[in-house]
């Protein structure tokens, strides 16, 4: 009799700061790791530049997805389930998805599964609307909350549309921009001079409170703050990403234990 050697691959963008790396991208692992305790945590990150630049600067070595599915098979695992914590489907879960494709094809298991990104369901975003919530000072008229998403020109990046319609109908004076592409920030910026708002809180919509964050959303006089001060606004800043809300983690959770349990749309056997 074979015994079943079980792993759990958490995937995730990845950060060069440690300070993000361990309250946002640690803590979401170990949210996972501990659901899932008959499981060999495992991680990787998809970013090649970061994965180069921890381990130049820091001697610090992290596997890409591919490299550490190779080392689970090496190992002699049996059963692989991944969890990415990406926050839409883009091309970075897809390139995920065809390393679990390909591990199916070539039967490097017995079973893979994979998780879904935070937005993919139709669920999924009233969860994340209830989620932000609880990071959201309660707002009264005059105030709002910008979210900083990163934004792509991935087909998904229509989810952060979706996202702000939620918002829209949960009451919340709260927007969504993107570091690139659409909802822009000029767009938001726009939205907030018609609106009234005198006071803005920056927030980041993204895993960590990274170079983004800190540089694009509370940096210098380019920065969203920046601007927004320029402008007028009284601005607050959040620097804190979506792995330190626990609320968003939970939903991480419930999704690594979908995956297990077959309960995921689309591949896994
Ligand atoms: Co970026």
């Amino acid at each position: 009799m074979t015994v079943d050697k079980k792993a759990v691959l958490v995937v995730s963008f990845g950060t060069s700061y440690h300070d993000a790396l361990k309250s946002s991208i640690e803590s979401a692992e170990r949210d996972i790791y501990e659901a899932l305790p008959d499981y060999e945590p495992r991680r990787a990150f998809t970013s090649e530049f970061i994965v180069h630049k921890l381990a130049k600067r820091d001697g610090i070595l992290v596997d890409s997805p591919v490299e550490a599915l190779a080392r689970l098979k090496d190992e002699g695992f049996t059963r692989v389930v991944v969890q990415p914590l990406h926050i839409i489907p883009g091309f970075e879960y897809h390139e995920v998805q065809n390393a679990v494709i390909d591990c199916e094809k070539s039967r490097a298991f017995q079973s893979i599964c994979l998780g879904e990104p935070l937005l993919y369901n139709h669920d999924d975003y009233s969860m994340v609307v209830k989620a932000l919530e609880v990071q959201l000072t309660p707002n009264g008229p005059g105030e709002a909350v910008v979210f900083m998403g990163h934004g792509t020109n991935h087909i998904s990046n229509a989810s952060y549309y979706r996202l702000q319609r939620c918002l829209d109908e949960a009451g919340l004076n709260a927007y969504i921009a993107n570091v690139e592409g659409d909802p822009s920030f000029e767009a938001v910026r726009n939205r907030l001079h018609m609106s009234g708002v005198q006071r803005v809180c920056l927030m980041p919509f993204m895993l960590v409170a990274g170079d983004h964050a800190k540089n694009d959303m509370a940096g210098g006089d380019d920065s969203w703050k920046g601007v927004l001060e320029r402008e007028g606004f009284r601005v607050d800043v959040h620097m804190h990403g979506l792995g330190e809300n626990e609320a968003i983690r939970r939903i991480y959770v419930q999704k690594a234990i979908k995956a297990v349990n077959g309960e995921t749309a689309g591949k896994g056997r």
